[in-house]
């Protein structure tokens, strides 16, 4: 039996699993690479149309478990499945156990459920709850390692911030759902199932490898403290970081990516690496069985390898790949133009930047849906409202004849302003959901041509310091079903226009 091994990442938490070493030959011969977009939709959203041939959450992750019979890797940022209404320091506190049932806390119960029964049968992976559950997991079973990886002795701050499970080196879930409960029935997500696919699993591993590999690592041996000249910042990196001058840089102990000389940093490729790949999509009426480019994304960008594009590169450029007058819609939980946790702020305009130069020279239309919840972020507004700002710029003067528009829009999950723990030191809160629930958790984009599905929020840290995965395909069945996705959401009654600045005329 091989051992298989569980990660577990701090600050903030983080978990991944990695299963067992040499992948399984591939059978003769090889079944099709298939892909389904997967969702998750909170209860009580009677207004919110369900999209025809997606996939849940909830069923995605059990089958991925279920059908596991080598290996299961996981990378997670926290584990928490099983609902915790008796624990006065979870937000699930003091909600009765018929509460949790409509909340639809069994579905994390059957995930777990089968998560166990994996790692019974066989090499899995995994991590707990806060973490309790990937060390219950891994507690007498060999087969199942843990470690724990922080980030913050790498770069300062950060986490593991990916969500994706491997499944025998083959079928993979990659998107915005936690391990957790409330991501399956409480939390609006959205992700990608693959199943059949280990060209494209293989590069996860490689990825899923470079953080074990850290894990490992004595990180005040292989860190350096530099200027980092584009975000003009003195942070802390990796030393074979392309942050660090080239004439100081050590040798990766991970596979390395392109180095380009004279330039600071990692500059946007011109080729990044694209899987060539027929993706069947039985999910969707329009599938097909050409061949269309798919892609890899990674951050932060000293833990990408070989030509993969780094995460702020894969949003970029799938926003600008959007036809002449088309559309690209992005949905993302936070939206800031900044850094969040670093000591000196970074100005980060990459995605704006991108977003106002469609408008200005393709006359595109680009539809942002932000989340507004309990945990809303300062400063969201303004940078939305900077980003709105263009469309004043686009119109202010008539050579322009622009015709390009941003519009944003919140979006409110109803009950958000009641979440929280039922109970606090014996006394009701009058709260009517758990904590941390009541939101829109996807991170994607999606213009005419081209899908994104990340797991980074917009914002500074989650692309330089924070790990992350996106996939992203040109396959038009799954680029369509996607702008179905945001377009049910986007015309939902739950979505409401963030206005402009009202500026004096
Ligand atoms: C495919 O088309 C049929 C007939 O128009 C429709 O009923 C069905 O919902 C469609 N399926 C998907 C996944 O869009
Ligand atoms: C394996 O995955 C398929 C879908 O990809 C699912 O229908 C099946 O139930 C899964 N098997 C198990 C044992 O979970
Ligand atoms: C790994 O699991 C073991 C067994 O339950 C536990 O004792 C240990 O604390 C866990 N370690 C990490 C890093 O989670
Ligand atoms: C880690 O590296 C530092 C600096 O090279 C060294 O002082 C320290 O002893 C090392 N720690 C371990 C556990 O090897
Ligand atoms: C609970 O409620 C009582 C009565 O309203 C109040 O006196 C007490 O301070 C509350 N306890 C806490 C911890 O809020």
């Amino acid at each position: 039996m091989k051992p298989s091994r569980l990660l577990v990442f701090f600050p903030l938490l983080f978990l991944a699993v990695a299963a067992s070493s040499p992948p399984p030959p591939p059978p003769h011969p090889s079944p099709r690479c298939k892909a389904w977009l997967v969702q998750s939709i909170p209860t009580d959203m009677p207004h919110l149309p369900r999209v025809p041939g997606v996939l849940s959450t909830g069923d995605v992750l059990r089958w991925l478990a279920g059908n596991a019979t080598k290996s299961l890797d996981v990378i997670a940022q926290y584990w928490q499945f099983l609902a915790q209404p008796d624990n006065p320091k979870s937000g699930d506190y003091g909600f009765s156990a018929e509460d949790m049932e409509m909340f639809g806390a069994g579905e994390g119960r059957a995930v777990y459920k089968s998560l166990e029964d994996a790692a019974d049968r066989k090499h899995s992976g995994f991590a707990p709850d806060f973490d309790q559950e990937s060390a219950d997991l891994a507690a007498g079973r060999p087969n199942v390692k843990n470690v724990t990886l922080l980030l913050g002795d790498w770069w300062g701050s950060g986490i593991v911030h990916a969500k994706v499970w491997i499944s025998d080196g083959k079928d993979m879930y990659i998107g915005s759902a936690n391990n957790d409960w409330k991501s399956l029935t409480q939390v609006k997500e959205v992700g990608i199932y693959l199943v059949d696919c280990p060209s494209i699993a293989k590069w996860i591993e490689t990825y899923f490898g470079n953080l074990w590999t850290l894990s490992s690592l004595n990180s005040t041996a292989y860190t350096r403290t530099v200027w980092d000249k584009q975000w003009q910042v003195k942070r802390k990196v990796p030393c074979w970081s392309h942050f660090v001058h080239e004439k100081l840089r050590c040798r990766s102990p991970l596979p390395s990516s392109v180095v380009v000389h004279h330039v600071d940093g990692y500059p946007a490729l011109a080729d990044p690496f694209m899987l060539h790949i027929p993706i069947e999509t039985p999910g969707s009426n329009l599938s097909s069985t050409s061949r269309h480019s798919s892609y890899l994304s990674f951050a932060p960008p000293e833990l990408s390898f070989r030509r993969f594009q780094a995460d702020e590169q894969g949003w970029v450029d799938t926003i600008k790949s959007v036809r002449f007058g088309g559309t690209v819609r992005i949905s993302t939980m936070d939206w800031l133009g900044q850094s969040q946790y670093l000591r000196q702020i970074v100005f980060w305009p990459s995605l704006s930047s991108a977003v106002s130069e469609v408008i200005f020279s393709k006359r595109a239309t680009v539809n942002i849906l932000v989340a507004y919840w309990s945990h809303f972020l300062d400063g969201t507004d303004e940078y939305l409202k900077s980003i709105l700002y263009s469309n004043i710029l686009c119109h202010s003067s008539r050579r322009n004849n622009c015709k390009g528009r941003v519009n944003i829009k919140y979006y409110i999950v109803p009950g958000y302003e009641k979440t929280g723990a039922a109970k606090s030191n014996n006394n009701a809160t009058g709260n009517l959901y758990p904590g941390f629930t009541r939101v829109n958790h996807g991170k994607y984009a999606v213009s005419d041509l081209r899908a994104h599905i990340g797991t980074s929020n917009l914002i500074w840290d989650y692309f330089y310091t924070t790990a992350g995965v996106s996939f992203g395909t040109y396959n038009p069945a799954i680029v369509a079903q996607l702008q179905e996705i945001f377009d049910a959401d986007w015309n939902s009654p739950y979505a409401v226009t963030v206005e402009p600045l009202h500026t004096s005329a």
